[in-house]
């Protein structure tokens, strides 16, 4: 069991702010502040050592592998979830008459890369969402009519509904689909494995669960599908050795194929020191705390009479938590104002624990909530 006193004291934000909005980004723990810090006094002061940097993103390639049950092979940097999703949707050498499933819960960055696909043929289908949640079984559907790619967030930024990866993933199995997800909610919130969960592509930034900053992501692309993804870069960096040497177009057999030019290396420092601090704590242990603090609002909301598109089921969700209060814009003000940082999202409220809060700041958010919608 976590001690979660201690992981509070690591977040030096905590004790400026009651801070409820991982679902925007982050907080820093104190090991990221102190790695960002030592990078940028070494780059400062020698210039740095590459040689090390390099090092540093094989270290993290392998941390954020471990994270989510794949091969660091399987892992590359990107420049956002945005990246890795456009270069999934690129990467698959879909053509005309091929259809996408999306679903109306998708972030824009979920639904651009599928949409602009249109100019070379490929048909975008839509689930709706019922109650905040997106029905498997309609997707299922879909899945069993022929589609080819289900594109999905597996925790919706607005309502905060978490999509059962497994269940999802064996339909796209059994009828050849496959599944691309967005995790860049999920991921260090609540525990993913591509592996069990038969996902083909995933893509995540490292601003929020994973505890990085703004401007590195990471795109996972199961081992098997690697050769017949085609990049939409090519460079140096993402040919195979061979090829890179005889300046020939050979791209490298694993992830680091969708990969160019010099990396983020500031921020994949950032990102290895996140990731381990994430799964020092254990992506269970985060999750358990999380479920019970996004349990206390919506058990809170509830007690206001306030509605929530969240799901109550603590399986179909993690830490968002959606509130429809009167002119939430407002509210974020007001909260604002008394040191309370939450957002607005689809017109509602949204509320997003994580492993630093407490059950008294989740009361005194409840307390200064306003009237119903
Ligand atoms: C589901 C989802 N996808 C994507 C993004 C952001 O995309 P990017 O990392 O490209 O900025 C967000 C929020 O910032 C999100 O909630």
């Amino acid at each position: 069991m976590a001690d979660f006193g201690r992981v509070r004291e690591a977040f030096p934000a905590t004790k400026h702010v009651t801070y409820l909005d991982l679902a925007n980004k982050n907080i820093l723990p104190q090991p990221v502040i102190d790695e960002i810090g030592r990078f940028v006094q070494d780059a400062g002061s020698t210039g740095g050592d590459k040689d090390g940097w390099k090092r540093v993103v094989e270290e993290t390639r392998a941390e954020v592998a471990g994270l989510i049950g794949a091969g660091p092979d399987e892992i590359a940097f990107v420049k956002n979830t945005s990246e890795g999703l456009n270069a999934a949707a690129r990467g698959l050498g879909l053509e005309q008459g091929d259809v996408v499933v999306l679903n109306d819960l998708e972030h824009p960055n979920n639904v651009y890369p599928w949409l602009a696909l249109a100019r070379h043929g490929v048909e975008v289908r839509w689930v709706r969402s019922r109650d905040g949640r997106i029905p498997l079984e309609d997707l299922e559907r879909q899945i069993a009519e022929g589609a080819r790619v289900v594109a999905i967030s597996h925790v919706t930024s607005a309502s905060g509904f978490r999509t059962d990866l497994a269940a999802l993933g064996r339909a796209c199995r059994q009828h050849g689909a496959r599944l691309v997800v967005d995790a860049i909610q999920s991921a260090g919130v609540v525990p993913v494995d591509v592996g069990a969960a038969g996902v083909d592509l995933l893509a995540c930034g490292a601003h929020k669960g994973l505890l990085g900053v703004h401007g590195v992501g990471v795109l996972y692309c199961r081992r098997e599908l690697i050769p017949s993804m085609t990049p939409v870069y090519a460079a140096r960096d993402s040919m195979s050795a061979a090829a890179a040497a005889a300046l020939e177009v050979r791209f490298a057999p694993d992830a680091r194929r969708f990969e160019i030019g010099n990396p983020n290396y500031l921020g994949i420092h950032a990102l290895r020191a996140g990731v381990r601090f994430v799964r020092e704590i254990g992506a269970g242990a985060i999750e358990s705390r999380v479920l019970a603090l996004s349990g206390l609002v919506l058990d809170g909301l509830r007690a206001r009479g306030i509605a929530s598109a969240t799901p109550s089921v603590a399986s179909e969700r993690a830490g968002i938590v959606s509130a429809r209060v009167a002119d939430p814009e407002a509210a974020v003000r007001r909260l604002a104002a008394r040191g309370i940082v939450v957002s607005v999202k689809g017109g509602a409220l949204r509320v997003t624990p994580h492993v630093y809060n407490t059950e008294d700041e989740i009361e005194r958010l409840l307390a200064l909530l306003p009237a119903a919608a």
